[in-house]
């Protein structure tokens, strides 16, 4: 790639990340890293790998025990008619599963429609692999959802697919099976490749439903479903994802663009996924109702603490609040870009300690607003809110 790669920008949020190192005692609401461990299906699945010596080398795709695993989930649980462990593939998490799936999918100058606001690496992926993210606006007003209208004129003769996340980050905008009926039958009329990134399909709320597309008849020859196990088993740092598609050629490519970045996945996290998927699901359900919790405890504080700065209503899915900010409210000084959203960021992190990512960074239809991460834990969420409220009414 050489020199090509100097024009893909690196993520915002590793600025921000970048920042925070020099806050003392911060409060790390800008990542969307979980405060919950593993399970311990999870570490004793790993525990017993390394015991047994399962150190070498593995199948490219992934061990067969976990590939079977995976596509009783997908069948049973997404209703995704996976014929069997050739159509899934393991990865390096999501970000991976993504990276591969451009190189392989994408010509140059391919188009992919995004949402706008969407997760950075998402576009840093695209055009790391000479694709053109292509953005499409969400609305706050359809509650971070489609205008399904809009989405259909984004179309152009060089969009190669649409990719859709849902449940969103960062918004937390959840699309309805209308929705994802409508964009399936989009693709099928425009001959589009279907990108469906599930990263956070346990992450529910009020009861919210999760539709994969790749469930919906006559769906899943068009579609690539990306998973990954980071925010359902808390695994961030272990890296482990996966993706499902039924098209055997671009299966090949794929395959060769995992072995060329990865070999094969490192094999002791893989028996991790075994045990996550093997045994009881329980964690990841009480994990869902933690953050449920977490969530209503960070939005009354925003009521009670913000002095009324910040508005939006609660998300249905994911685990960030993506506010909106009163577009009277004024820094001191104000960045040179102009932006409100890292205006905000900047005063909330030198004022207050709290991390935050700005919305800008999410795409242009995300200035004006800001996001934080209510998946730390419950004294780091009180903290964040009381510093808040000192730094807004200083
Ligand atoms: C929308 C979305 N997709 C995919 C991922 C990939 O996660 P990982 O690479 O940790 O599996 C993330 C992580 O933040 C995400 O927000």
């Amino acid at each position: 790639m050489g020199h090509f790669l100097d024009a893909v920008p690196f993520s915002g949020i590793i600025r921000i990340r970048d920042m925070m190192y020099a806050v003392k005692d911060p409060f790390r609401l800008d990542q969307g890293d979980v405060s919950f461990d593993a399970p311990d299906t999870v570490k004793r699945a790993m525990h017993r790998a390394i015991d047994e010596n399962h150190s070498h080398y593995l199948q490219t795709t992934g061990v067969p025990r976990l590939l079977n695993l995976i596509v009783a989930k997908l069948r049973s649980i997404n209703q995704i008619p996976v014929d069997g462990p050739d159509e899934v593939m393991v990865t390096n998490g999501g970000i991976h599963g993504l990276y591969i799936l451009c190189q392989s999918l994408l010509e140059s100058g391919d188009e992919v429609i995004v949402p706008d606001p969407e997760w950075p690496p998402c576009m840093g992926n695209i055009r790391s692999a000479r694709g053109v993210p292509v953005p499409c606006r969400l609305h706050e007003s359809l509650g971070w959802r489609y205008d399904l209208a809009e989405l259909a004129s984004t179309i152009t003769p060089r969009t190669k697919a649409i990719y859709i996340n849902s449940p969103h980050n960062p918004t937390g905008g959840v699309l309805t099976r209308d929705d994802v009926t409508a964009i399936v039958q989009l693709c099928r009329e425009r001959n589009l490749w279907l990108i469906s990134d599930e990263a956070y399909e346990d992450v529910l709320f009020d009861g919210a439903e999760h539709v994969s597309p790749g469930s919906i008849p006559g769906a899943y020859e068009r579609t690539i479903s990306v998973f990954t196990l980071s925010k359902s088993y808390a695994m961030t740092g272990l890296r482990l994802g996966y993706l499902a598609l039924a098209d055997a050629s671009l299966r090949e490519r794929l395959k060769k663009a995992l072995f060329y970045t990865a070999s094969n996945v490192s094999s002791v996290i893989q028996y991790g996924g075994i045990g996550a998927l093997e045994g009881s699901q329980e964690s990841v359900a009480e994990y869902c109702r933690e953050l449920q919790e977490r969530r209503d405890l960070f939005y009354a504080g925003i009521r009670e603490y913000a002095g009324g700065i910040f508005s939006g209503a609660p998300p249905k899915g994911a685990f960030y609040a993506f506010l909106k900010i009163d577009p009277s409210w004024r820094p001191e000084s104000m960045p040179e870009s102009g932006s409100i959203s890292w205006a905000m960021a900047e005063f909330l992190i030198a004022r207050g300690r709290i991390g935050c990512v700005p919305g800008i960074d999410f795409g242009l239809n995300g200035e004006g607003y800001i996001r934080f991460c209510f998946a730390r834990d419950r004294a780091e969420l009180q903290g964040a809110l009381e510093s808040m409220r000192s730094a807004i009414n200083r």
